[in-house]
């Protein structure tokens, strides 16, 4: 048991240091938002997130015209896709997996905001969803 620990510590380490990607369970809401800010060099406002998610946009996909197309406006029921796929509730008081793995949340961030906006968010932006979206 306890050679089991030392060796997983161990490639644990050895992962880090390889800088292998980022698994699922790496960050953490608080730590993105630290880093989007950051990088965006604003304070996070979870109104302007909240303002930017539930608002409808042009220049995306006319049939994604906002946010809550597939979130709903209700974050802490599921969601639906266009085709039908359930989406689990966005708010981390009823689905804690939220925002826990970098790599997830760059990719959904990519997508949909290209989706709904036709670009995709700044650091800014995502540091506002975010600080919006963890409240909740
Ligand atoms: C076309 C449907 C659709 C639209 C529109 C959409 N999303 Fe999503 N979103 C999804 C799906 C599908 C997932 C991945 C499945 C899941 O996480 O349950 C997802 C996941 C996410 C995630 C990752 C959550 C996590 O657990 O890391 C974020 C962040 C997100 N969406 C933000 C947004 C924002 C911001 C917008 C508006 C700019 C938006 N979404 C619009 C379908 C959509």
């Amino acid at each position: 048991m306890h050679e089991n620990l030392r060796r997983l510590t161990l490639i644990g380490a050895l992962a880090v240091l390889a800088g292998w990607p980022a698994a699922a369970g790496d960050t953490s809401a608080r730590q993105l938002i630290a880093q989007f800010a950051a990088e965006a060099g604003t304070q996070p406002s979870a109104a302007r997130g909240k303002a930017l998610f539930m608002g409808t946009h042009t220049g995306g996909k006319p049939e994604t015209p906002s946010c809550t197309t597939c979130h709903t406006r209700n974050l802490k029921a599921a969601g639906q896709t266009r085709a039908g796929k359930a989406i689990e509730p966005m708010a981390p008081s009823v689905n804690p997996a939220r925002y826990t793995d970098s790599a997830k949340v760059a990719k959904w961030f990519r997508r949909n905001c290209k989706s709904v906006l036709g670009r995709e968010c700044t650091a800014a932006e995502k540091a506002d969803i975010l600080a919006w979206l963890s409240s909740l």
